[in-house]
């Protein structure tokens, strides 16, 4: 069901504090932030050779973030996502195996424009998953 890994994301406090830490540290290319005000994020992208690791800092007070960072201050791993070929039938599947999709059943639009799932941590060991469907099915989507 799992394909290659499209991002991990870190939430952090200071989105600035953290690209500048991300290329000055480690010698990252990272990108300008990006205010994504509909999912309450502002992110800066690190590029890496084989995937993207995004640095995600709250925006606005509905932001899925806050209740996380007031758990873990100065940060933390926020989720994994992994692409799939097909998300319906791997949410089917998910269900099926009793593992629990967060806010409903239905494919949401992610941060990416491309639909996305995410799955109960609780059912994976503590940590959040989201599954994003490849580029090559979501067609027209992307
Ligand atoms: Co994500």
């Amino acid at each position: 069901m799992l394909k290659r890994i499209n991002h991990i994301a870190i939430a952090v406090p200071d989105v600035q504090i953290a690209a500048a830490t991300y290329r000055e540290m480690l010698d990252a290319k990272v990108s300008a932030p990006q205010a994504l005000p509909e999912h309450g994020v502002t992110v800066v992208f690190v590029e890496l050779p084989n995937s993207k690791v995004e640095l995600l800092e709250p925006l606005g007070a509905d932001s899925p973030l806050v209740k996380f960072l007031a758990r873990y201050p100065t940060g933390g791993m926020h989720h994994i996502c992994y692409e799939v070929d097909d998300l319906l039938a791997a949410r089917d599947r998910l269900v099926a195996g009793g593992a629990r999709v967060l806010g409903g059943d239905e494919p949401q639009i992610g941060a990416h424009g491309k639909p996305v799932l995410f799955l109960h941590p609780k059912d994976f060991f503590g940590t959040l998953i989201e599954l994003e469907e490849s580029s090559r099915r979501s067609g027209a989507a992307v």
